[in-house]
């Protein structure tokens, strides 16, 4: 991609930023075109029309800016848009250039400011490439009356429905004004403040957040309490339901409150989305995004709330400057959802979680290039996307982990309340963290007892990394054995096991599983018919892997109806392994192309091959 600051520019530039102005220089990001230590976006106003029909959102943002080097112009990153006009403070119109198009990063938009702009109104409008947005249809909803709009923009997509500076380094308060057809509700990430006379619906994010989280959802949603901070966004046919799942997420507010200080963003709400939604969860500020996939019935996968309420302190109040660093926010997440887990949950629940986490760690690793296994990445070429696996998840939490170890949990709480109180509302690096580690942990020294080099900077798993063992997980390894010796599914005491204990004994059994031991174990414990995702998606793997097609059905349902993509492209990639399997994939993906958000069609065109475009 083009990036018209030189390698040396940061250097150059943190110098030219003292000399103009008060915001502090922020580092390189190599996968945004804007140049934010010039002239740098405070605040942004939406003012946009949800037209369903067209399947486009028009209108235009409001940037207000903050001028750092007065001659300069300013530079958004804008992709997949129609930019139809620049205009000033005056309301006058300003040039503009859009630069060429990068498949990947999009385009430099370059508008050319007047000498007393201190803001410039943008007017657009989406198109059908438009990756952030996902349009539904009715009958691709739980309720299957109205259809649905959500957007997802991390890591690089808010570019591609509102010009912007795109980058995580940027921080921005917002407002907007939606309107939509009625009978339809939009929510954001962002202060509800409802539908005034002109029928518009109006929001305000009065907290600088980075660009990646502005987000929005409409349709035919329907609200629960759970407590007076929190509440459930939600089909109505599907509300109570989540009501009921995520009845515990008070408790964990103030579990998580406890452990590292005061939720700082006002509600907690949850916005549970059609099952096209890419992601299990996105920690939207004040309104998590989350898959319906996680209704288990039970609270089973509840930990995706944990998580995503981490995000409120690390990632959304402490955020990663670059993607390079993307590891300080999900790592730190891990680490403390599973805090969370352990203090609402209890000790044994947040282990079984933690060990499942470093098998599948440990099995994924293998498919990863050394660079992917670094915690602080080099993403030089690469999109941020490349550098998404288990790595910055679990080696990042395993690497926090091993700090509590070595300095004692007190301690090591001292330090991450006092990392998120004194970085709150800011943009970090791995640098910065080492500075402080080196002052808060090790006296102004190197860190001693941990080798900072192998953990941070080279690839693999460091062999100090801690490696919890439970009861629970330990039983269901001698149920495996039995079964594998003698492959009698009612011979196996399984009473009373929960959800992590099936995902252990599924991993288990899979090694050297054949279709008729498939058949006994699912004569017994009815795993084809499952409500729960998480199993489902193992046991759908294991029957495509040893061709047990009775699970056919239920594969292709499945396919056609959740659009998560870390289920997707496991079940995609083991029906990739034969040639029969590969037709199939490709009959399927036809079908269900047309229904997944462009997060997980990408993924998956880049994995069949298939062509795009189309
Ligand atoms: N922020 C991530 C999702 C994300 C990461 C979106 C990178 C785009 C780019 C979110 O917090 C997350 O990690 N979600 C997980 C669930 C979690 C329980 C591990 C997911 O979606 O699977
Ligand atoms: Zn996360």
């Amino acid at each position: 991609m083009k990036n018209t600051l030189p390698a040396l520019g940061f250097a150059l530039v943190a110098s030219a930023c003292s000399a103009f102005g008060r915001a502090s220089p922020l580092p390189m990001d190599i996968h945004s075109h804007a140049q934010p230590n010039r002239v740098r976006v405070k605040h942004a106003s939406l003012d946009l029309e949800l037209d369903f029909e067209r399947q486009e959102a028009r209108g235009s943002v409001r940037l207000d800016l903050e001028r750092l080097d007065p001659k300069a112009e300013l530079v958004l990153d804008a992709q997949a848009l129609v930019i139809e006009a620049v205009e000033g403070e005056d309301g006058k119109p300003r040039t503009f250039e859009l630069g060429p198009e990068d498949k990947q990063f999009g385009s430099a938009l370059t508008i050319a400011l007047g000498a007393s702009d201190r803001s410039v109104l943008v007017r657009y409008h989406t198109t059908k490439a438009t990756q952030a947005l996902q349009w539904l249809a009715p009958e691709q909803t739980h309720d299957k009356k109205s259809p649905y709009l959500f957007t997802q923009g991390q890591a690089i997509l808010t570019r591609t429905w509102i010009p912007l500076q795109d980058s995580p380094g940027v921080r921005l308060t917002y407002e907007a004004r939606i309107t939509c057809p009625d009978g339809l509700t939009p929510v954001m990430s962002a202060e509800q403040l409802g539908r005034g006379k002109d029928g518009a619906w109006r929001f305000r994010m009065p907290q600088a957040i980075p660009s990646y989280l502005i987000a929005l959802g409409c349709g035919e949603i329907a609200f629960l309490p759970i407590s007076k901070r929190c509440g459930i966004w939600a089909e109505p046919g599907q509300v109570a339901a989540a009501r009921e799942e995520f009845g515990d997420t008070e408790k964990m507010v103030q579990a998580a409150e406890k452990l590292f200080g005061p939720y700082r963003w006002g509600r907690y709400d949850l916005l549970i989305l059609p099952p096209s939604f890419p992601f299990g969860g996105m920690e939207n500020p004040r309104l998590t995004f989350a898959t319906p996939t996680v209704l288990a019935g039970d609270k089973s996968l509840v930990s995706l709330v944990a998580h995503e309420l981490a995000h409120s302190w690390s990632g959304n109040l402490v955020t990663n400057a670059t993607w390079s660093d993307f590891w300080l926010n999900e790592g730190f997440t891990v680490y403390f959802e599973t805090r969370i887990m352990e203090a609402v949950y209890g000790a044994e629940r947040a282990q079984m979680e933690r060990e499942l986490a470093i098998g599948e760690l440990e099995r994924g690793m293998k498919e990863l290039e050394p660079w992917q296994q670094v915690l602080h990445t080099k993403l030089d070429g690469h999109h941020p996307d490349d550098g998404f696996s288990d790595i910055p998840y679990t080696k990042g939490a395993l690497f926090l982990s091993r700090l509590e170890q070595l300095v004692g949990r007190a301690r090591f709480d001292v330090f991450l309340r006092k990392w998120f109180d004194q970085h709150a509302f800011r943009s970090v690096t791995t640098a910065d963290l080492r500075a402080f580690m080196a002052q808060e942990l090790f006296n102004g020294k190197e860190a001693s007892g941990i080798d900072l080099e192998a953990w941070l900077e080279q690839p693999g798993l460091p062999a100090d990394a801690p490696r919890p063992k439970t009861q629970s997980l330990a039983k269901v390894e001698r149920e495996v054995e039995r079964w594998k010796a003698k492959k009698d599914a009612s011979a196996l005491v399984c009473d009373g096991w929960v959800t992590q204990q099936w995902l252990h004994f599924l991993e288990g059994v899979a090694d050297g599983i054949d279709a008729q031991g498939m058949g006994t174990l699912d004569g017994r414990f009815h795993f084809t018919q499952t409500g729960n995702c998480e199993i489902l998606d193992i046991w759908l793997r294991l029957s495509i892997h040893c061709g047990y097609g009775a699970a056919d059905a239920r594969l292709e349902e499945f396919l056609m109806d959740v659009g998560r993509r870390k289920y997707l492209e496991p079940l995609y990639k083991e029906l990739k392994q034969t040639p029969a399997g590969l037709e199939r994939a490709k009959a399927i993906y036809a079908k269900a192309r047309p229904r997944y958000h462009a997060v997980s069609s990408g993924t998956i065109d880049a994995l069949l091959g298939w062509p795009t475009g189309s």
